[in-house]
C-alpha cells in the first residue's frame, strides 16, 4: 500500500500519487480467477447441470465460455487496463454522456450480489464448522441445513463473519491484500479440489457419476437450458458489472491481456469440471438424485459425507474450500465498489472498505431472514434472497454485459481495437473478429437472454 517507495513515480506530490497495480501477471490472473472460481462453479454449476441433462448443459456452458464468455470478459479487462479507473470513471473517461449510467448498473450490482452472496458463504462457514463437530453423524443434513436458515441470529452472525474476512483483505489494497490472498488460497484451493475429486471418483458408483456429468442428454436440449448455460458462463465468469473493468484498471498500461483472459476462463472452466466430478460420484455414491436443486451441496454432499470412510475429514475440507472459493469471488464484489469510492470521491480505501461492507451486511438481512423467520419478505413468489439474486444474475448483469459489448464493438471500437494490435500485431483477424463479434453477435445473444430469463 505504500507507494512512498515507488520513488519516480511520486514527483508529483501525494495528490497524483501513483494508482496501485499488481505486482506481478501472474498475481493479476490469480486475482481474476479467484474472482471467477466461486460458489457459482462448485455449487450454482453443478446443480444446473443436474437439472439440465448433465453433459448437455456441460456442453452448452463450454460453448458459452469459449464464445461469449471470453469475448465479453476480454472486453472488460482493456476497458479496465485503458481507463485506469474504477467503472464509472472508466465509463466517463472513454465514453462520456449516458454511458457512465452503465458503471453506476454495474456499482449497484455489485453492492446487490455481496449482500446475498455474504449470506450464502455464512452458510459455507457454518457448514464446515458443523462438519468439523461431526454433527452431520446424528442429524440429518436437511434438518440441520432447514434449522441454520430457521434460526434468526445464528445465519447473520456467519454472514457478519464472513463480510469482516473479506473487507480485512481488501482493506489491505491490491498488492499486500489481494494480491497477496489469491496467490496463496488459489493454489490451495485447486489442491483441495483436485483431491476431492480423487477421492469421489473412486467411490464405489463414482463413475456412473461421471458419466451423468459427461454424457450428454439431449432431451434437455431447450431454450430454457441454453440461456441457463448462457447465464450461469456470465455469473461464473464475473462479467457483466465491471469487477474485471476494476481488476483490469490495476494492470499497467504496457501489461498484455489476450492470453491473460485466456487462462482465467480456462481456470474457471477447470475448477467447474473438478466441481462437476467431486458432486455428482459423490451423489451417485450415496444413491441421491442429481436434479435436487439449490440444496445440492448443502443437503446432499453432507449426506454422502456422513456415509463414507473418513467423511468427516472430506466434509470439512470441502466446506472450508467452499468458503475459500466464496471469499475470493466476494473480494471481487466489494472491490469495485471501494474503487468507486477513493475514484470518484477521494475515500480513503479503509473507510471505503468499511461502509461498503457493513451495507451490504444490513442489506443482506433481509435477504437472510426472507428464508427463515419472516417467510412473509417476498414478493413475486419469491423470498427477498431470491429476488435479489434473479434481478442481479438474471437480469442487471446481462443488462451490464449487453451495454459492455456495444461499447466495444461501436464506441470504442478503434481505441480497443488498438488496445489490443500493440501486443499480438500477428493476431489481427482475430481482433477484428472479436469486435465483430461484440458488434452484433454478442448484443444479440444477450439480449435473448435477458428476454428468455424474463419470460420465463
Ligand atoms: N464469479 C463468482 C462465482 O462464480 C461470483 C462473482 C464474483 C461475480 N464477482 C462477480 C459475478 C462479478 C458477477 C460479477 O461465484
Amino acid at each position: 500500500m505504500q507507494r512512498a517507495s515507488e520513488g519516480a513515480l511520486d514527483v508529483a506530490g501525494p495528490a497524483a500519487a501513483a494508482r496501485e497495480t499488481w505486482a506481478s501477471r501472474l498475481g493479476f490472473v490469480m486475482a481474476a480467477a479467484g474472482s471467477a472460481v466461486g460458489l457459482g462453479n462448485i455449487w450454482r454449476f453443478p446443480w444446473l447441470a443436474g437439472e439440465n441433462g448433465g453433459g448437455l448443459f456441460l456442453l452448452a456452458y463450454l460453448l458459452m465460455v469459449g464464445t461469449l464468455g471470453i469475448s465479453v470478459l476480454l472486453a472488460e479487462i482493456v476497458i479496465g487496463r485503458a481507463a485506469q479507473k474504477d467503472p464509472v470513471g472508466a465509463f466517463r473517461l472513454l465514453g462520456g454522456g449516458a454511458w457512465r449510467l452503465v458503471g453506476y448498473l454495474g456499482i449497484t450490482s455489485a453492492f446487490l450480489i455481496l449482500s446475498f452472496y455474504g449470506v450464502v458463504a455464512g452458510w459455507t462457514l457454518a457448514f464446515a464448522v458443523k462438519q468439523a463437530t461431526g454433527l452431520f453423524e446424528t442429524a440429518a443434513p436437511s434438518q440441520v441445513f432447514a434449522d441454520l436458515l430457521a434460526a434468526t441470529y445464528e445465519p447473520l452472525a456467519w454472514a457478519f463473519a464472513f463480510l469482516a474476512m473479506t473487507a480485512a483483505v481488501v482493506s489491505g489494497g491490491i498488492q499486500n491484500g489481494i494480491e497477496r490472498a489469491n496467490l496463496v488460497l488459489m493454489p490451495l484451493l485447486f489442491l483441495l479440489l483436485v483431491l476431492l475429486a480423487v477421492r469421489a471418483v473412486t467411490l464405489p458408483h463414482g463413475l456412473e457419476g461421471l458419466a451423468f456429468f459427461f454424457a450428454p442428454d439431449v432431451t434437455h436440449l431447450t431454450t430454457a437450458t441454453i440461456a441457463a448455460a448462457l447465464g450461469q458462463a456470465f455469473f461464473s465468469l464475473s462479467i457483466g458489472l465491471g469487477a474485471m473493468i476494476t481488476y483490469g484498471s490495476y494492470l499497467q498500461r504496457r501489461q498484455p491481456v489476450g492470453r491473460a483472459a485466456f487462462q482465467i476462463a480456462a481456470l474457471d472452466t477447470l475448477a467447474a469440471l473438478l466441481a462437476g466430478s467431486i458432486v455428482f460420484p459423490a451423489v451417485y455414491f450415496a444413491g441421491l438424485d442429481p436434479a435436487s436443486g439449490p440444496g445440492l451441496a448443502f443437503v446432499t454432499l453432507p449426506t454422502v459425507f456422513a456415509e463414507m470412510p473418513a467423511g468427516r475429514l472430506f466434509g470439512v475440507v470441502f466446506f472450508v474450500l467452499l468458503a475459500i472459493a466464496a471469499l475470493t469471488s466476494a473480494i471481487s464484489l466489494l472491490e469495485p465498489v471501494v474503487a468507486f469510492l477513493v475514484d470518484e470521491y477521494g475515500f480513503r480505501r479503509r473507510r471505503a472498505t468499511l461502509l461498503t461492507a457493513v451495507g451490504a451486511f444490513l442489506v443482506g438481512v433481509p435477504s437472510s431472514l426472507s428464508l427463515g423467520p419472516m417467510p412473509e419478505l417476498a414478493a413475486f413468489g419469491m423470498s427477498f434472497l431470491d429476488l435479489v439474486d434473479f434481478l442481479t444474475a438474471s437480469l442487471m448483469l446481462p443488462a451490464g454485459g449487453l451495454a459492455m459489448a456495444l461499447f466495444v464493438g461501436w464506441k470504442i471500437a478503434p481505441l480497443a481495437a488498438a488496445e489490443l494490435a500493440g501486443e499480438a500485431p500477428h493476431r489481427q483477424p482475430l481482433v477484428r473478429a472479436w469486435i465483430l463479434f461484440l458488434r452484433f453477435v454478442a448484443p444479440a445473444a444477450i439480449g435473448w437472454i435477458l428476454v428468455a430469463g424474463l419470460i420465463r
